[in-house]
């Protein structure tokens, strides 16, 4: 059976569907299977960031609706083979498919893979709850933000209410150069904030997009960032990005100037 975690935040645009695709990728990248699954029922974010929208054939409307069956609805990618993604549906159908429903087309997912990535949308009403129901662990993602942790806050406690064994962190969008600087709270004083074991740091970076982790180069560290969250939730890694190393130093001055 698959680890069923779903992406969480409350506040909208912290970096939900990037940290999806992003983990997804690397994980299946180590051969395991991997299912993302769209929760954003409505908004169809996920198959448009990983440049499938236009191989997707049926969605989890007509999987709930039983036109289809789940093995009919996934796209596989086209870079890493053991990657497939459920697609959502186009706006209006969000109420389409209900939390039970939902859960249930997750389960049977969990039967064909090692990890089911589940992509929550923003907000904590009924797309949440049924994101989240489906669910047996949850990483909530928050930036620096004052107004994106205190959202991230209510989400933990919500998250708290349902079958969700294990809960971690990951900050988002995080300025080295202000951290040093003392002028944003430190990743870490945020978990702490917040409860959580922190799983992951990633950067401010330009270069962050879906398929960050693809580029090796990966500019600025996003992609080091992704990995060390990679290895964090797979268990063989137990550090995160160090976000103030470009910053520390001769050099480090320099960037932060
Ligand atoms: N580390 C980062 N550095 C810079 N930009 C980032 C970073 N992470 C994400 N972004 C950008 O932030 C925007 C929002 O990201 P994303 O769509 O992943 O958020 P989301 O939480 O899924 O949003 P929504 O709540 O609307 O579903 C995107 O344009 C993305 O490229
Ligand atoms: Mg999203």
């Amino acid at each position: 059976m698959a680890r069923t975690v779903v992406i969480a935040s409350g506040k909208g645009g912290v970096g939900k569907t990037t940290v999806t695709a992003n983990l997804g990728i690397l994980l299946a990248m180590t051969g395991k299977r991997v299912i993302l699954a769209d929760a954003d029922i409505g908004l169809n974010n996920l198959d448009v960031a990983l440049c499938i929208e236009n191989r997707v054939v049926y969605d989890v409307v007509d999987v709930a609706e039983g036109r289809a069956g789940l093995r009919d609805a996934l796209v596989k990618d086209k870079f890493v083979p053991t990657l497939s993604v459920l697609p959502s549906a186009k706006a209006n159908s969000s109420d389409r498919v209900r939390a039970a429903a939902f859960a249930g087309i997750i389960a049977e997912a969990a039967g064909m893979a090692d990890y089911v990535i589940i992509d929550a949308p923003a907000g904590v009403d009924a797309g949440f709850h049924r994101a989240v129901s489906a669910a047996r662990e949850a990483i909530v993602v928050t930036t620096p933000h004052v107004s994106a942790i205190r959202d991230a806050d209510r989400t933990v406690s919500l998250l708290s209410t349902y079958n969700v064994a294990r809960i971690g962190l990951v900050v988002n969008r995080v300025r080295g150069d202000l951290v040093t600087k003392g002028e944003t709270v430190p990743p870490e004083k945020i978990a702490e904030l917040l409860r959580l074991p922190l799983y992951g740091v990633i950067p401010e970076s330009d270069a962050v997009g879906v398929y960050t982790v693809l580029n090796s180069y990966g500019r600025e560290g996003a992609a080091e960032a992704y990995r060390m969250l990679a290895e964090y939730v797979e268990g063989s890694g137990k550090e995160v990005y160090d976000y103030t190393r470009r910053y520390r130093g001769f050099l480090g001055r320099l960037r932060r100037f």
